[in-house]
């Protein structure tokens, strides 16, 4: 089982993907993160490729904890954000300030604080251009959207996903779907919607992602189902389904499918239809449903990261101060906990020569790996270092200077970054 809420915790990525049906990525989007398999899985990635290939709005989301430092592991969400919004997506960011309320005990006031300073002007800072940023604490459309949400799933449910038992606390029941609204609510009718939504995760997050991607699901009147190489449409409730079925008949053969209705099964069946048209299908029933169900969502759609190793080996984790550089460390700290990390080299030097070191252990190699942009200077530290030309001080040094270099631009860019705050909040809906 996947926990969202355990800190200790490796993956195999590969077994990830056999036994709990994440997908692999494709080769559409070409970002060094999905390049160098640093995003190792998705789940409906493909109605993100399907908007941007028929110039559909599309949105990308994601949510942060307004509670210590933001560190280096955070900085891989906010690089994908940015690279979606480079492609075109309306992003919208969700600060946790219920969620760090209810779980560290950060007022409000203080929440908004960390958010502003240790968060917001860093992603400001590193290129992220004005969006819609909210506090979960002001937001009534997502907080009315948990409450509506929460009757799609139950106590059964939540027990599987998150081995949750009758004595978890109720915020355990209600985070997940308070998370599920931040990401369905940006496709509310108001804003714009139906609309495919990325979310890009660590996959400790997955099960989130199940869940709000079965609530959507839920929550539509036309399923859509592939039938035999074609695809068929049932209506979901006990309502009478005449005027769903006309309504959808009409807007299909608009767009030349060929149907034909079967009022008392509530399907209808598309015979010039194919397995493969399923997206494009999906995306024109849910823009006729949203004319009259209001709570109509596309199954979001996430990219799942891997997780950084700790400069200490083991996972990164604001508990062991020295396995992670915060964003906000000064070039000497930062240099400092480099130079004291675990790597894959060998016990002397001579030994290196001869044999080369092992990037694919080596916390420092990620370093590279993860936050350089350039793909050829990636390969040439991986081969100089198993090439035994390559010895792990100078290793440290350098990648210590790429680090420094990175965040002496951010704290230069600070006051700045807070300067444009008022484009990216937006004020209180309530
Ligand atoms: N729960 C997430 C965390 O602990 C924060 C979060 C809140 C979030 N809402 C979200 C993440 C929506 C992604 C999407 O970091």
């Amino acid at each position: 089982m996947i926990n969202p809420w355990s800190s200790s915790q490796y993956f195999d990525y590969e077994k990830l993907i056999r036994e709990f049906g994440i997908d692999k990525p494709n080769d559409y989007f070409d970002y060094f993160m999905f390049r160098r398999k640093l995003i190792f899985g998705q789940r409906g990635l493909d109605y993100l490729e399907y908007a941007i290939k028929n110039g559909m709005e599309f949105n990308a989301m994601t949510g942060l904890m307004p509670s210590g430092h933001m560190h280096l592991g955070n900085k891989l969400t906010i690089d994908q954000i940015i690279y979606f919004q480079s492609l075109g997506a309306e992003v919208y960011i969700a600060v946790a300030d219920l969620e760090s309320y209810a779980t560290r005990g950060i007022s409000f006031e203080r929440a908004r604080e960390i958010a502003i300073n240790e968060y917001i002007a860093n992603y400001i800072s590193m290129g992220l251009k004005p969006c819609k940023i909210y506090f979960q604490s002001e937001n009534f459309d997502t907080q009315s959207l948990a409450f509506i949400l929460s009757n799609g799933t139950n106590m059964n449910e939540l027990k599987a996903i998150y081995g949750l038992t009758d004595s978890s606390s109720m915020l355990h029941v209600n985070s997940p779907i308070i998370q599920a609204a931040d990401v369905l609510h940006t496709q509310m009718r108001h804003l714009g919607g139906p609309k495919p939504t990325i979310v890009p995760v660590g996959v400790d997050q997955d099960p989130h992602i199940r869940l709000m991607r079965d609530l959507a699901k839920r929550l539509r009147i036309y399923s859509i189902k592939p039938d035999h190489g074609k695809i068929s449409i049932f209506i979901k409730g006990t309502d009478n389904p005449e005027r769903y079925i006309n309504e959808a008949m009409e807007e299909l053969s608009s767009k030349g499918y060929e149907c034909s209705p079967n009022y008392e099964y509530r399907a209808i069946y598309i015979k010039n239809s194919k397995e493969e048209e399923r997206i494009k299908i999906d995306m024109i029933l849910a823009r006729l449903e949203g004319k009259f169900n209001e709570y109509t969502f596309i199954e979001p759609s996430a990219t799942f990261q891997k997780l950084e190793t700790g400069l200490r080996g083991g996972k990164m984790s604001s508990s062991v101060p020295d396995s992670l550089i915060s964003l906000n460390d000064s070039p000497a700290d930062a240099t400092r906990k480099i130079k004291h990390a675990v790597t894959g080299g060998r016990q002397t030097v001579e030994e290196q020569k001869k044999l080369g070191g092992n990037p694919d252990i080596c916390p420092v190699f990620e370093l590279y790996k993860y936050h350089s942009s350039d793909d050829k200077y990636v390969s040439r530290v991986y081969e100089e270092c198993i090439g035994g030309v390559r010895m792990c001080g100078a290793c440290k040094s350098e990648a210590a200077q790429n680090i420094s270099k990175f965040l002496k631009n951010l704290a230069e860019k600070k006051d700045e970054s807070l300067r444009k705050m008022d484009d990216y909040l937006i004020k209180r809906s309530s």
